[in-house]
Order: structure tokens, then C-alpha cells, then sequence
């Protein structure tokens, strides 16, 4: 018997993108979105390059393919989730609790981070076309987007660890 290629492509798929993908987390949540919110106005131009250069659909992409080969992957040690046994053991149930955790910050980020994300961009857009100082309003909404980005990229970035340690641990429970 040669070794399992299908098992070994979706690993290093799992492994590679899922690192990326909680290491962006918290860089952003811990790093980047504190950096942006104390540099205020001068953080714009910032902001601008790392939406032109892709950070908006980097993480998404990582997110799928982390979460599309951990399926794979699950289907594949519970053979095709018939296995009870497996299912039901630490192991098996260890790796489902990290798998559902993931899974969640995927759709968290779908639905709270990301669009978050996008607001600060158009207010900053309507700041720059409205040129001078920004009308206290929109200073206002920029500040309540900002916390409402740092609040859920912090709690996707934390249920991101958690589900790394699910998976680091859960062969050995
Ligand atoms: C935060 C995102 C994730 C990270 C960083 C991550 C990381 C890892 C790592 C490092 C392993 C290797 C552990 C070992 O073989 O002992 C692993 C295995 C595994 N992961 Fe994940 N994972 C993530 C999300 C998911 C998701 C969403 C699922 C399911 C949908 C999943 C299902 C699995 C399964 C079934 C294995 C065992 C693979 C095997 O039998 O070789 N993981 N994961």
C-alpha cells in the first residue's frame, strides 16, 4: 500500500491554509485594528492599500479551504460519518467541537467582522470626498464601526485559537 495521496493533499491544504487563516486573525484583531484606530485620519491611505492588495477576500478564501479540506477530512476518519465509534470519541468529538467552533467564526465573519470592515471603509471614503475636517457625524459612525470591528475581530480571532487547540490536542483525548 503507497500512502494515502487524497489524505495528504487535504492535510497539507488543512494545516497550510488554516495557520494562515488564524495567524491573520490575530495579527488583525491584536496588531492592525488597534493600530488603525489609534493613528485615526492617517490610518486612511493604509487601509486603502490593503483593500487593493486583497486583504478583504484573503481571509474568506483561507476560511473556505480551511474549513471545505477539514470536512474532507472529518468524512474521510468517519468514514463518510457512518463510523461511530470514531464519531463518538474524545478524538472524534474533539475534532467536531473545533470543527463547529471554526465553522461559527466563518459565519461570523461572513456576517459581523467583514461587513464591519466594509463600513469603515465607505465612511472613510465620504470623509476624504467631504475633504477637511469630517462632520462629527461621520467621526462618530467611524468610531462606533471601529469598536464594533475591534469587539468581533478580537472574539473571532479568540474562538479561532480555541479551535486550533481542539485540533492540536484532539488525536491524544
Ligand atoms: C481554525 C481552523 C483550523 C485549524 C487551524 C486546524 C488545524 C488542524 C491541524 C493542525 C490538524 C492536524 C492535527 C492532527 O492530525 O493531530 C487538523 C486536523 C484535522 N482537522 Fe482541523 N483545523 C481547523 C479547522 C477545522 C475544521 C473547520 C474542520 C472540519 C470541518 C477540521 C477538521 C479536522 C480533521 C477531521 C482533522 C484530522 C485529519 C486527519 O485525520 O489527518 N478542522 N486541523
Amino acid at each position: 500500500m503507497g500512502a494515502n495521496w487524497l489524505v495528504i493533499v487535504l492535510r497539507v491544504i488543512h494545516v497550510l491554509t488554516g495557520v494562515l487563516w488564524v495567524g491573520a486573525a490575530v495579527f488583525v484583531a491584536r496588531f492592525l485594528v488597534p493600530a488603525v484606530r489609534g493613528a485615526g485620519p492617517a490610518a486612511g491611505p493604509v487601509m486603502q492599500q490593503l483593500i487593493q492588495r486583497g486583504l478583504p477576500a484573503y481571509m474568506p478564501t483561507l476560511a473556505i479551504f480551511t474549513v471545505l479540506s477539514g470536512f474532507g477530512l472529518y468524512w474521510h476518519d468517519s468514514s463518510g460519518f457512518r463510523l461511530h465509534e470514531w464519531l463518538g470519541s474524545g478524538t472524534g468529538m474533539t475534532f467536531g467541537a473545533g470543527a463547529v467552533i471554526a465553522l461559527g467564526v466563518f459565519i461570523y465573519g461572513a456576517t459581523v467582522v467583514s461587513p464591519a470592515a466594509k463600513r469603515m471603509g465607505t465612511i472613510g471614503g465620504r470623509m476624504r470626498e467631504a475633504g477637511g475636517a469630517p462632520a462629527p457625524e461621520l467621526v462618530a459612525e467611524m468610531q462606533r464601526t471601529q469598536a464594533q470591528l475591534g469587539r468581533g475581530s478580537a472574539i473571532a480571532a479568540g474562538l479561532l485559537v480555541l479551535a486550533t487547540l481542539c485540533m492540536a490536542v484532539a488525536r491524544y483525548v
